[in-house]
């Protein structure tokens, strides 16, 4: 788990590497999401002060785009694409199924606290659906047992 301490350090390195670009609120905000696994709320006042922006500009910018978290994720996460092709090939049977499974709706967290379950719109593979993306792999033709399969080993790893 990183301190409070760590997570400074690497918010000052990814301000010192990125206040200087054009347009460095985002680069910003996703390279401190991909260090720290969201963005904290503490670092708002620091990028803004960076940025020479408002802490409500910066603010809006996070809650506007969905690919940004200002929550610790859970140890894993499943995302479920709900866009009209994968529907079309089971998405909405299997996000009822992962549900069940889970103990937890759609955007919630598992009963046993360990996954994130979240919906996407279009992974690109619309011809194979339905795909999902467990942590950071894209899996196709997924269905109720293949989802049970990859759950449990998530688990096991
Ligand atoms: S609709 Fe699901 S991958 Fe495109």
């Amino acid at each position: 788990m990183t301190t409070q301490q760590q997570a400074r350090t690497q918010l000052q390195a990814i301000l010192d590497t990125h206040r200087h670009e054009a347009g460095a609120l985002l680069p910003i905000l996703h390279a401190l999401q991909d260090s720290l696994g969201y963005i904290p709320d503490w670092t708002v006042a620091d990028i803004a002060q960076a940025l020479n922006l408002s802490r409500a500009e910066v603010h809006g910018v996070i809650t506007f785009y969905h690919h940004f978290r200002t929550s610790a994720p859970a140890a894993h996460n499943l995302q479920i694409c709900q866009a009209e092709a994968c529907q079309a090939r089971g998405s909405r049977e299997l996000t009822a199924h992962a549900e069940q499974a889970l103990g937890c709706s759609l955007h919630g967290r598992s009963s046993s606290h360990d996954l994130d379950l979240q919906p996407v719109y279009c992974l690109g593979l619309c011809a194979t659906g339905p795909n999902i993306m467990l942590d950071d792999k894209l899996v196709s033709r997924v269905d109720a047992s293949r989802l049970d399969r990859l759950l449990h080993g998530v688990k096991e790893a």
